[in-house]
């Protein structure tokens, strides 16, 4: 599954127009027809179910009994946060791919700032994701928030320009996003964050580890029905912004375990057959009935994998802390020195 990146593509249609660049629209309408359009397997990019509603959705997925995940994020930041820094050298400047609510991040800045006054630059796409963390955060007190309207890797090598000789790079990549890359994408995605780091910087990243298999389908095919509605809400988001005619009640949300692949995968299966028109898209798609759409990939790690898919990256695993609770590991890595690296 692909996860495009937003480098050439302007906030602001009309801009976007006058330059030459494809706008928000005809990015998100080419997915589509791409993904549906494959042959085998249909797909949608997973980042497209993020818009205001599904963000809103996601955090309510956090709160649920049987998505420990984002729990188990936080609990070993609030606890390790002290230790965690131990390894960074002062003054610390934060980034953080993905700005988040600013719950898990609040602990590791507020360690910092008992230290020395820190500047924090969340790196989001979206304004209002940007706009609540820059809100939850103001309240600490020697943080300066810097909220940075960019793609990870385009905010990161802006971060990377303003920083100063002297500081320690912090990058927070954290909730197993990681996850929605497939193993290879996500090492060279890793790669790219490097590549815009020193030696001595650091990558605190967070990894949600293999469990029981029954636990995992229940965290992502909750009773409630709230991830079920995230899942949907990406065909109600292709009628509202592309004018599309997806029915909703004529799909159902699954959710598989991929034992080769380890990874969970969620996907809309068609109830009967259909006929769906993209008209943004000037595409039709048919699907039969059971076929599914695939719309995101949640890789699981095991603790012993990490350190290798550091040294492959152009780190090294410093450290690792793994909730007891529901197993997942926070792991902070270092940049090393270039001359040094091994493939
Ligand atoms: C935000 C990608 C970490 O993979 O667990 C949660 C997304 N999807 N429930 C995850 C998600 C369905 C989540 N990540």
């Amino acid at each position: 599954m692909s996860m495009p990146d937003f480098g050439a593509l302007r906030t602001d249609g009309l801009s976007a127009r006058l330059q030459g660049l494809p706008t928000h629209e005809e990015v998100f309408a080419r997915a589509v027809r791409e993904g549906l359009s494959k042959p085998g397997q249909k797909e949608l990019p997973s980042i497209y179910l993020y818009d205001e509603i599904g963000t809103a959705l996601f955090e309510t997925i956090t709160l649920l009994p049987e998505y420990g995940l984002t729990r188990a994020d936080e609990r070993l930041l609030r606890r390790y946060a002290p230790t965690i820094l131990e390894h960074l050298p002062p003054p610390v400047v934060v980034a953080e791919l993905g700005s988040g609510s600013g719950g898990k991040t609040r602990w590791i800045l507020e360690a910092l700032a008992r230290r020395e006054p820190v500047v924090y630059y969340p790196i989001d796409m979206s304004p209002s994701a940007l706009a609540k963390c820059q809100h939850t955060l103001s309240s600490l007190g020697s943080v300066s928030v810097v909220g940075l309207e960019k793609s990870y890797l385009d905010g990161l090598s802006e971060v990377a320009a303003r920083r100063r000789m002297g500081e320690t790079l912090l990058v927070l990549f954290l909730g197993s996003t990681v996850g929605n890359f497939d193993r290879a994408a996500a090492e060279r995605f890793l790669c790219e964050i490097r590549q815009r780091l020193l030696p001595g910087d650091a990558l605190m990243l967070g990894t949600d580890l293999e469990k029981l298999v029954s636990d995992l389908l229940q965290a992502y095919d909750d009773p409630a029905g709230v991830t079920a509605a995230f899942n949907l809400n990406l065909l109600a988001r292709i009628n509202r912004e592309l004018g599309a005619d997806f029915v909703l009640h004529n799909f159902a949300h699954e959710v598989r375990y991929d034992a080769d692949e380890r990874r969970i995968e969620m996907h809309l299966r068609s109830k009967q057959k259909q006929t769906v028109r993209v008209p943004a898209a000037d595409f039709t798609c048919t699907l039969q009935t059971g076929e599914t759409i695939w719309t995101e990939a949640c890789h699981k790690y095991v603790v012993e994998e990490i350190p290798g898919m550091a040294r492959r990256t152009g780190f090294v695993c410093e450290a690792q802390w793994v909730d007891g609770e529901w197993p997942f590991a926070e792991n902070l890595w270092l940049a090393r020195p270039s001359s040094t690296s091994t493939p």
